[in-house]
């Protein structure tokens, strides 16, 4: 696991939209995984302004989203649907046909699910899955106690979740949809890079958990520490129960080093 430590948020966004570019430059067909929550819209933006101010691509590239609620309608505010074309796809170049995002409706759910895992797999495989992280080391909508092999299905959302999702919702925890499609931990393992981003000190135990704890199902997020290549990106406040924060800038800073001397 490579750990990266950003001062500021706006420092962990740049490093990481710098990543995707990059990976974009070298591969035009890119796949994306996407996440939603407040932590990746500052990348979204990143990524919008390149698009916009030096011409960066998205007519080839495909997305895969991570999540949806269960049981509301596409359009509605707070749905993931809405988010992502608010946040990313309505700003860019991409074909909306290259946009997947589990559906938001419960009929035919285990069909809709294998397809989307059928989906992934004809596009390539993903090669980049954007992260987030719940307070409760959830990654997508997999809890704390997710199979650590899981693959896209329907999954109950814990109180807690439901409770941080209730100002999306006009601040009723009632109003929050109980159920969620997700991709599973082992639907995430299978991306060729993950990138997990995260910011705040309300981050900073779930942080310490996935990144120094022991691989649990407890904490999803520890998964990450079996995948070949995991990047968290986080800043100085989800970093600060990190015992080996100051090893973790060390390596960065000499990576960076012998990048430099390199070109
Ligand atoms: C939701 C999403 C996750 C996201 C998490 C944290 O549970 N399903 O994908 O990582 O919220 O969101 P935020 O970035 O707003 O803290």
């Amino acid at each position: 696991m490579e750990v990266i430590i950003q001062p500021t948020y706006a420092q962990l966004v740049a490093v990481s939209a710098e990543i995707i570019r990059d990976a974009l430059l070298k591969k035009p067909h890119l796949v994306l995984g996407l996440a939603t929550g407040s932590t990746p819209i500052g990348l979204y933006e990143a990524l919008v302004r390149m698009h916009k101010t030096e011409g960066l691509d998205f007519s080839s590239v495909t997305t895969f989203n991570l999540d949806e609620y269960v049981g509301i309608r596409p359009n509605h505010p707070y749905s993931y649907h809405t988010f992502m074309k608010t946040h990313f796809f309505n700003a860019i170049n991409i074909p909306t046909e290259n946009c997947h995002i589990p559906q938001s409706t419960a009929e035919a759910h285990e069909e809709f699910c294998e397809n989307y895992e059928e989906a992934i797999v004809n596009a390539g495989g993903i090669d980049i899955q954007v992260l987030g992280i719940g307070t409760d080391g959830h990654i997508g909508f997999n809890e704390p106690s997710s199979s650590l092999g899981s693959r896209t299905r329907i999954k109950t959302l814990t109180q807690s979740t439901l409770e941080a999702n209730a100002p999306h919702f006009g601040g009723t925890v009632d109003a929050v949809p109980k159920m969620a499609i997700t991709m599973g931990v082992g639907t995430i393992m299978e991306a060729k890079r993950c990138l997990l981003m995260a910011s705040g000190e309300s981050k900073a135990e779930a942080i310490a958990h996935a990144v120094e704890g022991p691989i649990t199902a407890e904490v999803p997020a520890s998964a990450l520490q079996m995948h070949p290549h995991t990047v968290v990106i986080i800043d100085e406040a989800a970093a600060s129960n990190l015992k080996r924060a100051d090893y973790y800038k060390q390596a960065y800073a000499n990576k960076q080093k012998l990048l430099s001397h390199r070109e």
